[in-house]
């Protein structure tokens, strides 16, 4: 069979990576892709992932069986609506569905209604009232923009100043524009972060490997939020017991919730979760896998992703088997200067592969059969291991090895896991 991808991330290379294994798949087209897709023999299609009519056109005409989307951003723009009415198989969830993830104020109604543990929160358009309601509370406190950021549009306030002056950035600075016009502020959770995915087609809910993200800039957590720079699957720290309860607690009542509220959800449920005393709660919902934390949970998959996919696309019970022993860990590597203003067309090393080590590209563009950066996070270097250290050692002695300048990665992926 034939499959196209939607995105052009890490996170879409190594989805299409994975199509590419089956022994079921024929050709994977990747619309937009980047050129360091190419050799893992992945077809680039230039079309912009907004351009649906055409998306649709290049599908009929290259018989695809199915689309995989891999970004919010095509979801919200109804691109599974889309592909639906012209009678073509698509994975991921309709618009109405998406706004799990494009709307926090969306997600918390759908918590609140359903009693899924989350923080306690307010949303607010007024300045004068979110200040109010910030004062009476006290820090830390948490600010979100509403609409979708990027990752960037969430404020952990460490005091009340600061939150005020995240609260006129938002509502009074237009700092977000429309998303930031309406904020939520949410009390802060205290506790370890973890990813949980899931596949599920309405109400059926298969979760995957958790994950952990590092969504700071730099080491020991520090510096400002970016989209994630770096991952590591499974999280030894996080017992099974707080997994299986926000299996029970969070993704199961949120696929039959939405169910019942007339906006099913198929597709990748991903929760952002704290590890709290008081058991797991959610911090986000997305409404599809995670970058980076696809580009390590996918090793741990021993099963067939296109068979999966394909399985649930034809109403049938997916056989889903996850690796029993060992980790997979990846690192980011961005351009000096991210997530604010960072330089383009920085050189990147060559990396041959090995059974060790991939490499799943980004922001990147070719320039005389060479690739440069092109964008924020430029690459990812992962690696398997039997232990969680085996796994980091072999991803940072290779970077080691590799000329980096006008790139930084964080030195401590996975280290919170080995304290
Ligand atoms: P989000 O984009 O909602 O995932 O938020 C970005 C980051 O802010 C998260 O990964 C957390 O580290 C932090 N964060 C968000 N909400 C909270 C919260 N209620 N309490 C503590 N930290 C939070
Ligand atoms: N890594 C976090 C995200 O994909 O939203």
């Amino acid at each position: 069979m034939n499959i196209l991808v939607i995105g052009s991330g890490g996170r879409e290379h190594v989805i299409a990576q994975k199509f590419v294994q089956s022994p079921l798949v024929e050709t994977v087209y990747c619309a937009k892709g980047n050129p360091g897709m190419k050799q893992d023999d992945i077809h680039l299609v230039a079309i912009e992932e907004d351009n649906h009519p055409e998306l649709i056109q290049f599908a009929k005409e290259h018989h695809v069986d199915w689309t995989f989307v891999g970004p919010e951003v095509p979801l919200l723009n109804g691109i599974v609506d889309d592909f639906e009415a012209a009678g073509l198989k698509i994975f991921g969830p309709r618009k109405s569905a998406a706004m799990i993830e494009g709307s926090k104020d969306f997600a918390k109604t759908l918590m609140n209604k359903y009693s899924i543990p989350t923080a306690r929160h307010q949303t607010f358009f007024d300045f004068k009232q979110a200040k109010e309601y910030v004062q009476q509370k006290g820090a830390p406190i948490v600010i979100k923009a509403d609409g979708l950021a990027a990752g960037k549009g969430v404020i952990v306030a460490e005091s009340v100043e600061q939150a005020i002056e995240a609260l006129e950035d938002m509502l009074e600075g237009n700092r977000f524009g429309e998303s930031g016009a309406k904020v939520v502020v949410e009390d802060f959770l205290a506790g370890e972060e973890f990813s949980l995915l899931a596949f599920v087609r309405e109400q059926e809910v298969y979760p995957m490997t958790v994950a952990q993200d590092h969504k700071r800039a730099y080491d020991n957590d520090l510096g400002p939020n970016t989209g994630g720079m770096g991952a590591y699957s499974p999280v030894p720290q996080i017992p099974k017991e707080m997994i299986d309860e926000a299996v029970r607690t969070v993704l199961i009542p949120a696929a039959k919730g939405m169910v019942k509220d007339g906006c099913s959800f198929t597709g990748i449920l991903y929760a952002g979760l704290i590890a709290t005393d008081e058991g797991p709660k959610v911090i986000e919902f997305n409404a599809r896998f995670g970058d980076p934390e696809t580009q390590v949970v996918l090793q741990r998959l021993e099963s067939d992703l296109a068979e999966i996919i394909t399985d649930l696309l034809d109403e049938k019970q997916p056989s889903i088997k996850w690796k029993e022993g060992g980790f997979s860990l990846g690192v980011v590597v961005a351009a000096d200067g991210y997530p604010g203003e960072y330089q383009k067309g920085v050189s990147l090393p060559a990396f041959s592969s090995s059974d060790e080590t991939r490499v799943y590209y980004a922001g990147v563009e070719e320039i005389d059969n060479k690739l440069v950066s092109s964008g924020g996070r430029i690459y990812l270097v992962e690696a398997e291991g039997t232990t969680l250290e085996d796994a980091q050692k072999k991803v940072y002695d290779l970077l080691e090895t590799k000329e980096t300048t006008g790139t930084f990665y964080r030195n401590d992926i996975g280290s919170k896991a080995l304290k």
